[in-house]
């Protein structure tokens, strides 16, 4: 969470920085602010809110060719302008942004700068003071700047201005992801490619506890001991059409709309010549050498990897448990005696399974991310990276990554299976072709579930999904999806588990939605249906082609069994989507949240 950007040029840099710092915005929207610098000073802009709000004050007269930025979620401290960053030392000589969090923070400022007066509540301001303490001393920027990065337990991407200096931006990063971006005449700093895609495909990947001396015309990396490193630029495969919202008026809109274009690229991407799925050897080996499977996500990531559990066990017979990532790190369960670890992560970047990431790799476990974002911090420090293929995903509440990640997670269970040589009774690349066909043709009855959501969830304050099998975990992204973006207070139930306790919420009126696809628990979830019917409550009930009755709201296409999450999530995520648009709530941007959460 949080977003950072700088640029040094020959350009005025303050349009460039607002313009990136609208791209990251999806890391966090609580507050914003630039600093800029020319041979006048540095001149701090920010403001609490977002970037729209950033703009109305930045003074446009001020003509700056260096400059850095901040989109902030806050963590220390409350969202406030005083918070916002950037953030000054005392003297005003030197003014960082920081995404990450600093551990130690107190202990430093006990330590170190009990005399200083602080302006904000932040664990930033900590490190910008400690900085210009060791200035004070008679140390270089530099220098004090590394002496500073050696006492920091944490998090961080820092980017720093020396007021003295307007010839350079300091970098440093440890655990929260940064790249320096290149260009001619010009660099740049960001804490995601798309940010500076409108001036630059060219990137250099930083690693932990880097620094970076970022002029014009260079950029030196070093460690934390001055040493230089090289490292060659890659290219950011990105299209800057993908990361425009293009006539859609919502990017969550064009992005569960983009689901069937995924489920083909995805199986293009995984087809050889012959038209067999295919993943790379090395991670067939390990995961068919394992003797269990333990599946670590949040949130969205592990409703996927409830619906993976059931396509690995089922398609490719190995026992798989899944965990909630942040659950995992303090309470491991016993492992198997040879486990396999697959991270499932849309951004590649959660803090809460990069901890178990990094506690199992100490304890010497074969790892795979399944993410979208390749060069991800989950991917680069997994063994193994399965890529979703779904193009960048802007909307914080997820849709096309859930989808991307069943699919992945099915073609890795069939071709796990055809290596163990079991029997695959169905064409898995002839029913993901089903599935986006079936997708299409839901993105196409949008009418349909903006009735729906007006219909049953336009003024509710609770709404229910119920489903069972497979259909109980689609309910249970199905209610967070709702819950997110329309703060609608919804739950996701195993239909025969209300009567343990739930159904005392039932009330005249209340909104059920029911998820009836499977044949083996179809009648089961209608008797769990009448039960709540008998009870007031406002059934609508979304079934599979071929299992329908007449009391059925909406009956999606038919697709096989195993792979109906892939096709019943979308009216689900269609009405959640249109719900939060009754009742006036920023689709793209919900309350509160931020798409990548980089801290625990
Ligand atoms: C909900 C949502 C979140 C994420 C979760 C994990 O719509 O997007 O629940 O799924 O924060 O994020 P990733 O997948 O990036 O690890």
């Amino acid at each position: 969470m949080c977003g950072i950007v700088g640029y040094i040029g020959n350009n005025d840099s303050k349009e460039i920085l607002l313009k990136g710092l609208e791209k990251l915005e999806y890391r966090g929207y609580d507050s914003a602010g630039i600093a800029v610098m020319n041979d006048t000073g540095v001149h701090v802009f920010k403001e609490k809110g977002r970037i729209a709000d950033l703009r109305e004050i930045v003074d446009l007269g001020v003509m700056a060719n260096t400059g850095i930025g901040h989109t902030r979620w806050a963590t220390h401290g409350v969202p406030s302008k005083v918070n916002a960053h950037p953030h000054q030392s005392s003297t005003t000589r030197l003014t960082l942004v920081h995404n990450g969090v600093i551990e130690n923070y107190d202990l430093l400022k006990k330590e170190y700068l009990q005399n200083v007066h602080f302006e904000s509540d932040t664990d930033t301001e900590v490190i910008v003071q400690l900085i210009d303490l060791f200035v004070s001393e008679g140390l270089e920027v530099e220098a004090a700047f590394r002496k500073t990065l050696k006492l920091l337990k944490g998090s961080y991407a820092l980017a720093l201005l020396d007021s003295q200096n307007n010839e350079t931006i300091f970098v440093a990063k440890n655990k929260s992801p940064l790249l320096v971006g290149l260009g001619d005449g010009f660099n740049v700093v960001a804490s995601d490619a798309m940010a500076m895609l409108q001036v630059t495909n060219q990137y250099v990947e930083l690693m932990d506890k880097e620094v970076v001396i970022v002029t014009k015309d260079e950029v030196t990396i070093q460690n934390l001991e001055g040493e230089t490193i090289t490292r060659a630029p890659y290219t950011a495969e990105l299209d800057a059409s993908d990361i425009e919202k293009g006539t859609y008026p919502h990017y969550m809109l064009k992005e569960i709309d983009e689901q069937p274009a995924v489920i083909r690229k995805i199986i293009q991407q995984y087809q050889n010549e012959s038209g067999q799925l295919v993943i790379d050897q090395d991670i067939v080996d390990a995961v068919d050498q394992s003797d269990r499977v333990y599946i670590i996500a949040a949130g969205t990531s592990y409703h996927a990897g409830l619906v993976g559990k059931q396509l690995i066990e089922k398609i490719a017979h190995i026992p798989v448990e899944v965990h909630i990532a942040s659950e995992f790190a303090y309470n491991t369960p016993l492992l198997s005696a040879n486990p396999l670890f697959i991270f499932i992560s849309q951004s590649g970047e959660t803090a809460d399974s990069r901890q178990v990431l990094v506690h199992v790799k100490k304890l010497g476990y074969k790892t795979l991310t399944v993410t979208n974002v390749p060069g991800s911090t989950l991917s680069r420090e997994a063994d193994y990276t399965l890529l979703l293929h779904a193009g960048p995903e802007i909307a914080v509440a997820s849709t096309k990554a859930y989808t991307a990640q069943i699919a992945v997670l099915s073609i890795l269970s069939e071709v796990i299976a055809k290596k163990r040589g079991l029997e695959v009774n169905f064409d898995l690349i002839h029913e993901l072709g089903i599935v986006a066909n079936a997708i299409e043709v839901l993105c196409d009855s949008k009418d349909e579930f903006e009735a729906i959501a007006r219909e049953y969830l336009s003024t509710t304050r609770n709404a229910f999904f119920i489903g069972r099998g497979i259909d109980f975990y689609v309910v249970l992204e199905a209610s967070l999806k709702l819950k997110e973006i329309s703060y609608i207070q919804a739950e996701g139930f195993a239909g025969g588990e209300l009567k343990h306790g739930t159904i005392a919420l039932i009330e005249d009126g209340t909104p059920i939605i029911a998820l009836a696809t499977q044949e083996s628990v179809n009648l089961s979830i209608r008797g769990n249906v009448k039960e709540v019917v008998a009870r007031g409550a406002n059934p609508c009930i979304i079934s599979m082609k071929g299992l329908e009755m007449e009391e059925d709201r909406f009956v999606i296409p038919e697709v096989h069994e195993i792979l109906t999450p892939l096709v019943s999530v979308i009216p689900t995520q269609l009405i959640a989507y249109y719900a939060a648009l009754h009742r006036e709530c920023d689709v793209d941007k919900p309350r509160n949240l931020a798409k990548s959460v980089t801290v625990e």
